[in-house]
Parts: structure tokens; sequence; C-alpha cells
């Protein structure tokens, strides 16, 4: 399962490709405010800083919501850098988007997707990724790890090549399960990923063996 980090925040992403397990990033218009970018200039600029720290995807989310518009800032956004993933949501202008930028070789992540109904109209559209937002369905009292474990099963049964990309992380629990239910990449907050490495044995069992190591001097 490949590791994505879910901010626009610059130095997250670097504490995180540092780590040496961060594989790409992923953004949207509320992180992008979160950090206060503000104008078209700006946020060009913005995304360009994050693939010059990042060699991996980058999804990059269009504001539009209407097909011309779509293609517009998608266009723009793909010709920014390489790594650029063009992120539309899941509206049927979107869906149309999705199926033009497949066919001019564009890559694309189709987000606020909730339902496995949605994910297929994704994937026929040749959607590079399908983005469920997990924490948000476990919000709605529903099991969001449920709607991967489904989507993925869907997609290897049809042989669909889009990639299920869980976005919407909140703990590091949603990790774990997301990797059980054979999700090709998890998008989380940095808390999420370094939330991983920690166990009470790992920090008792450090204290005793560095205790220990101290006697053997
Ligand atoms: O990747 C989508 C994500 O940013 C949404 O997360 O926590 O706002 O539901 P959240």
């Amino acid at each position: 399962m490949k590791f994505f980090i879910d901010t626009a925040n610059l130095a997250q992403i670097k504490e995180a490709h540092d780590l040496g397990i961060l594989d790409g990033v992923t953004t949207n218009p509320s992180l992008m405010a979160k950090e206060g970018i503000k104008g078209h200039d700006a946020i060009m600029q913005h995304y360009i800083d994050i693939c010059n720290i990042v060699d991996g995807p980058v999804s990059a989310e269009v504001l539009g919501t209407d097909f011309a518009g779509i293609l517009e800032e998608g266009k723009k956004l793909a010709a920014l850098h390489e790594n650029i993933v063009v992120k539309v949501p899941m509206i049927k202008d979107g869906v149309k988007a999705i199926k033009w930028f497949t066919d001019n070789g564009i890559r694309t992540n189709c987000t606020l997707v909730f339902s496995a109904g949605q994910a297929i109209l994704a994937a026929k559209a040749g959607a590079s990724f399908v983005s469920p937002f997990i924490g948000r369905i476990d919000d709605s009292n529903w099991d969001g790890v449920q709607l991967i474990e489904q989507i993925v099963s869907i997609y290897n049964s049809q042989g669909f090549m889009t990639e299920v990309l869980a976005a919407s992380i909140r703990t590091p629990m949603h990790i774990v399960r997301c990797a059980e239910a054979g999700a090709d990449v998890c998008t989380c907050p940095l808390s999420s990923i370094l939330g991983l490495l920690k166990h009470p044995l790992t920090d008792l069992g450090l204290e005793q063996f560095l205790k220990d190591a101290n006697s053997l001097h």
C-alpha cells in the first residue's frame, strides 16, 4: 500500500518525506485554505513547491463544476508539473471530464466518493485514482472501511485498473484496516502516520534496554 500525505502544509509534507515512506500528496480546497494560500498565482506556485519536495503523484483539485471549466483548470494544473494528478469531484460533468482527461493522457483522482456505484462510474471513466472518504462515512454512522473492501472486490473481479485511494483517514487504525482491506493507497494526516509508531511496550522495552546498556560500560 502506498502512503500519501493529505495536507498542503509544506513542513508536514517535508517531515513525512524525510521519514522515507512518502509516495505522494493529496490536497483539496479546504486544505489549501487552511494554509492561507490565496489567489491563482500563489495556488499554482504552492503546487509546484509540493512537487519539488515529493517525487510522486500530487493531487491538485479543480474548483469549477462545469465540464468546460473543469477542463480548462485541469489542463493548466497538469501543465504545472509531471507529478500533478487532476482531482475532480464525483459529479456528472466531473465524470465527463475524467473521461476526457483519460483520453488525453492526463491522470485524475475522482474525489468525494461515498458509494460503490460512484466508484464504478469513476473507474469506467478511466480515473487513475478513486477517493472514498472513509472518515466522513464513519461520521455518518456507517463503516467507511467496508466501502473500501467493497470497491477493492469489485475492481478486482471486473479488472478495473483505477487505484483505490482511501481518503479522509482520521486514525492510525484506519490505515491498518485499509491495508487489510486491500487499498492501493492511503492518504493520511501526518498525525495518523506518526501514530503508527506508537506502542507503550516499545517505549518500556527501550527504556529497559537503555538502562541495561548503561550497565555494560
Ligand atoms: O482526502 C480527503 C480529505 O482531505 C477529507 O478529510 O478529514 O476533511 O474528512 P476530512
